[in-house]
């Protein structure tokens, strides 16, 4: 694998292979790779010739300084699994190669700044859009490659695509789970033994609201949902919805396509979780 700190580096190397023909595919992640991220990077090689994963913890992006710090950066493991499933190009930049001192930006993206996690996460999926174009500018990627595990992450991403009308097409990748059924996520490494069991009442409920959906029963479920999680001993919820996949506002009747989204905080881990219901 090739391994770039530099982008200017990693863009010579790349505009080599795309003058060659080759399609290139992008997985931006933030490390702590796990076999979520991981599943990104294989069906990225079914699309494209050229994989591109960049880690970088990006720190726009965290409202909470702490979370910044503590954010786990096991980069020689990182890199081992990269080998392992064959990814060919690694950018891992350093902070100053990617930002100026007091650099500006904002990118009207609607409601969906103030939706859900952005409610919870102010100026989230600011940080969010610009390490993305940055990192998009640098690769210039045909594909990149986005987890469902983050659905809100993906509209917003998607918004910016279509407002900036970036040359790039985006995919969505199912959501990895442990055997148990939790999500895998990088912050999962902070659960303590018991709230590893506790945080299963997440994608046990979104499971339980799937499979008993109708349209007619929208409210109802939601409030189930909702009582069934703060009836959990040390976990406490953000929020619970039932919303329209395509706007992330809340769902009713005529809504098409339906998805179910939920965010707690298990002992002092934040877990976000989602199903769709219908397509
Ligand atoms: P990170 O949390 O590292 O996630 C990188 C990618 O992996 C995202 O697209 C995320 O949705 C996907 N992913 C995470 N867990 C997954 C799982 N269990 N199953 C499938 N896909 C999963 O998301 C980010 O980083 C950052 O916000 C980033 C886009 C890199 C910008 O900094």
């Amino acid at each position: 694998m090739k391994n770039f700190a530099k982008k200017d580096e990693l863009q010579q190397y790349l505009a080599k292979l795309r003058a060659d023909g080759a399609v290139i595919t992008f997985v931006p992640t933030l490390g702590a790779l796990h076999q979520g991220h991981l599943s990104l990077i294989q069906q990225a090689q079914q699309l494209g010739n050229v994989v591109v994963c960049s880690i970088f913890v990006n720190p726009t992006q965290f409202n909470d300084p702490k979370d910044l710090e503590k954010y786990p950066r096991p980069i020689q493991d990182d890199i081992r699994k990269l080998e392992q499933v064959n990814c060919d190009v690694l950018f891992n930049p350093d902070v100053p190669e990617m930002y100026a001192n007091n650099e500006k930006w904002h990118l009207d993206i609607g409601e969906l700044e103030s939706l859900l996690e952005g409610k919870f996460r102010p100026g989230h999926y600011q940080g969010v859009t610009q390490v993305v174009y940055k990192l998009f500018d640098i690769v210039k990627p045909d594909i990149a490659l986005f987890g469902q595990k983050d659905y809100q992450q993906v509209l917003v991403i998607q918004k910016m695509v279509d407002l900036l009308k970036l040359p790039v097409k985006l995919v969505m990748c199912p959501i990895v789970r442990e055997p148990d059924g939790l999500a895998m996520s990088s912050r999962n490494v902070h659960l303590s033994t018991d709230d590893r069991k506790r945080a299963l009442i997440l994608s046990k409920t979104l499971n339980r609201i799937k499979q008993q959906f109708t349209p007619d029963r929208i409210g109802q479920l939601q409030q189930e949902a909702i009582v069934a999680i703060n009836n959990e001993p040390g976990v406490t919820l953000a929020y619970f919805e039932i919303a329209d996949g395509e706007t992330l506002h809340p769902a009713n009747k005529n809504t098409k396509k339906f998805a179910a989204l939920v965010a707690a905080t298990v002992g002092k881990t934040r877990l976000i979780d989602n199903v769709i219901i219908s397509d």
